[in-house]
């Protein structure tokens, strides 16, 4: 059973979806912690809930980065980690953090990257004029939402939306994509090779949902 390390920064919802995924028998992978920054985390307060370890690590506590995503990396690495799952954990990661999970830590943003990397994607996308939004989960490299992509979904903007409406409408897309993604991956379906990505033919790795 291959052991994940999830971190969050806010509210834990796809978390949530990734731990309701755990449940199923023939998922490979457990839960071994949820890390986060944030000590007020909701996400954290969700994973007491469900009986997770849940650790928080004040990244206020820490003179710097380094010194953070050493402390991180340790707590990472006491729990077992096999993968990083990196569930709206909003901090920053320095290259040598990331390289020492290369290849095994995974991220999702709530846009069709590489369109709108960083904050505030979905005003971003209504400003543009956007037809269609979306989310994506991806390897981490070093550039800040950026990496090979493991799969991607796709949702319509409708007239009228507004930032809350189109977010919401991308979090439900988000909660299937993750744990399905995740799992490709945990099953070696979809992997990084030589800083690509090789995936097993005829997966569905791009959906649109209407
Ligand atoms: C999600 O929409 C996720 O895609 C985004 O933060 C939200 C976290 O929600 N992540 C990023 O923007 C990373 N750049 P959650 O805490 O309810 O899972």
């Amino acid at each position: 059973m291959q052991r994940l390390v999830i971190l969050v920064s806010g509210r834990g919802s796809n978390l949530g979806a990734i731990a309701r995924a755990c449940r199923d028998e023939a998922w490979p992978a457990t839960i071994a912690a949820v890390i986060s920054n944030r000590p007020d985390a909701a996400g954290l307060a969700l994973a007491r809930e469900l009986g997770l370890p849940a650790v928080a690590l004040d990244h206020r506590a820490h003179p710097d980065r380094a010194a953070f995503d050493t402390a991180l990396a340790d707590a990472i690495d006491a729990a077992g980690a096999d993968w990083v799952v990196l569930a709206g954990f909003m901090r920053i990661l320095g290259e040598p953090f990331v390289q020492r999970y290369a290849g095994r830590m995974l991220n999702i943003h709530p846009s069709l990257l590489p369109a709108f990397p960083g904050l505030h994607t979905h005003r971003r996308a209504l400003d543009a004029g956007c037809t269609l939004a979306g989310a994506t989960v991806h390897f981490v490299t070093p550039t800040l939402d950026h990496g090979p992509i493991v799969a991607q979904v796709a949702v319509p903007v409708r007239p009228g939306d507004d930032e809350a409406s189109l977010a919401a409408r991308v979090l439900v897309a988000e909660h299937r994509l993750y744990p399905q993604a995740l799992r490709w991956c945990l099953e070696g379906r979809v992997r990084l090779r030589d800083g690509g990505i090789v995936a097993e033919p005829g997966l569905e790795r791009g959906r649109f949902v209407d």
